[in-house]
């Protein structure tokens, strides 16, 4: 039990994502926060860090630009949303919030376009904030080229002094200020009472007549208030997306960080540079992955398994030992341990390979069950079929499915043979162990063990081919 005079209660800490803006430099007519890098929006990144130190309930996520198109794009975190019909800046932004967080006593403020935070350094900053009793406290970072950030004006030349005077925009430096190296991340924490005691002396005095966030620096610190500078330990992590440049720049940093993640837990990747790799995608240990390879969403592959070149893979579900050869495109399905696949084959949403089945060259499958150790080796499409186990799908295959209208299901029992050039028109149920004679348009049931043929009748005639020859042979001589 706590008593309501308990001095040492926990703060109530809330997080702000500022997700409003237009992002003009990057010329899209999508909002700028919902670029992808790592497979998922901007703002999804900030989102998933936040989440991990608080309750989805308690962050806020401020849309404007496009707010419903963000709105839905995270729905599915359960964050609340603010928000900012006009986007008048950044300061602007957080004076929405003024009702969201009169419950809170402390805001982390998250920039939805600064994506590769951690958890780790949130928690830091939330800490460092509530033990020096700050107003507010900047996350800073010295990055390798600072041009384009807000920079940070110390307080005091003593090495020891985390004292921020104030911040100043790359576009008000003063020729002094341009040598500064520390910039302003964009990630602040603040006391939520001194906050919004002073959020009113914004002004719009600057190149773009915007309410910046980052002049409450200087205004606390005139007000006598505590204002600090915490260092990141990684510049990385801080690194901002403004231009399509920058975006590629991050994705390729998340892209390091996950293959390395991976190589360091056992997994085989050459050229990982060339590789995509989502953040989400696991893998077990010896598998080797060669160049080029695509893991996208929430693929999980087992162990000692191959995928080759060229193969891309969508929230694919693999198990040990499973092959991919060259140039395959898997989706949304499951394949089961030791099966081989491609080259070139194309498994679409809902199909399951089973164990040791093989699924070779030009072969489509979509909602369809390929049982254990049956094959499909060339040329094939089956679409909405239930095949059983050990059955042999001739090359040139194809499962008519779509009667134009309506989709309907083709059955084969196990051990059937369905031989090359096989068209199966469904609904159709070809049961175990049943042969199908190559090029058989097959429209009925075939009972089990039977043999089907379904093709007409061959007709040799004696002689005929000759005849012809010699019939256009005089022809020609008549001519010349
Ligand atoms: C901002 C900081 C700068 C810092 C940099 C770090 C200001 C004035 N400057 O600059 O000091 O170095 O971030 O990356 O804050 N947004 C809103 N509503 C608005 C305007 C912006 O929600 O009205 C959002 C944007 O969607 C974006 C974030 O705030 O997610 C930052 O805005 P942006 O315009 O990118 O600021 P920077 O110029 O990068
Ligand atoms: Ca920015």
């Amino acid at each position: 039990m706590t008593s309501p005079n308990t001095v040492s209660a926990t703060p109530r800490f809330a997080i702000a994502i500022l997700a409003a803006g237009k992002g003009t430099r990057l010329k899209s007519k999508a909002p700028k926060v919902l670029h992808q890098i790592g497979g998922l929006p901007l703002v999804a990144h900030v989102i998933r860090a936040a989440s991990a130190v608080v309750a989805a309930s308690d962050i806020y996520c401020i849309v404007g630009h496009q707010a419903e198109q963000v709105r839905q794009a995270v729905s599915g975190y359960g964050v609340g949303f603010v928000e900012q019909p006009e986007q008048l800046g950044t300061g602007h932004a957080i004076l929405q919030c003024r009702q969201a967080l009169a419950a809170y006593d402390e805001v982390l403020v998250l920039s939805g376009d600064v994506p590769l935070i951690r958890p780790e350094t949130i928690a830091r900053l939330r800490d460092f904030q509530r033990a020096r009793r700050a107003a507010m406290t900047i996350l800073t970072a010295a990055p390798p080229d600072p041009f384009g950030y807000g920079r940070i004006v110390r307080g005091s030349a003593a090495s020891d002094s985390d004292e921020v005077e104030a911040i100043v925009e790359q576009k008000s430096l003063a020729p002094a200020q341009a040598e500064i190296g520390e910039i302003n991340s964009g990630i602040y924490a603040f006391q939520v009472d001194t906050l919004y005691r002073y959020i009113d002396r914004l002004g719009t005095d600057n190149p773009h007549h915007e309410f910046y966030l980052t002049d409450l620096a200087g205004i606390l610190r005139r007000a006598g208030e505590t204002v600090l500078a915490l260092k990141a330990a990684d510049s990385s992590e801080v690194l901002g997306v403004n231009t399509r440049a920058e975006l590629a720049a991050l994705d390729a940093i998340l892209r390091v960080r996950k293959t390395a993640q991976l190589m360091a837990g056992g997994v085989t990747i050459f050229q990982p540079e060339s590789c995509v790799i989502d953040p989400d995608v696991e893998i077990g240990p010896d598998t080797v992955i060669g160049p080029f390879v695509q893991l996208l969403g929430s693929t999980t592959i087992g162990g000692d398994c191959r995928i080759d070149s060229f193969s891309v893979l969508t929230n694919m579900r693999l198990g040990d030992g499973v092959t991919v050869r060259h140039g395959c495109i898997l989706e949304d399905s499951v394949v089961e341990r030791a099966a081989m696949l491609g080259p070139y084959c194309h498994i679409r949403p809902a199909s399951h390979i089973g164990e040791g089945a093989h699924v070779g060259n030009f072969v489509e499958t979509k909602k369809t069950t390929l049982g254990r150790g049956s094959k499909a080796n060339h040329l094939t499409y089956l679409g909405d079929a239930e095949i059983g186990e050990d059955v042999n799908v001739g090359a040139g295959t194809i499962t008519c499915n779509y009667d134009g209208v309506n989709k309907h299901k083709t059955v084969i029992g196990d051990g059937a043979f369905i031989g090359s050039d096989t068209t199966l028109v469904a609904p159709v149920y070809v049961a175990e162990g049943a042969y199908v004679g190559a090029a058989s348009c097959i429209t009925e049931d075939v009972p089990a063990d039977a043999l089907a043929v379904a093709r007409g009748p061959q007709v040799n005639k004696a002689g005929w081919a000759r005849k012809r020859r010699e019939k256009l042979k005089r022809e020609a001589e008549k001519r010349s």
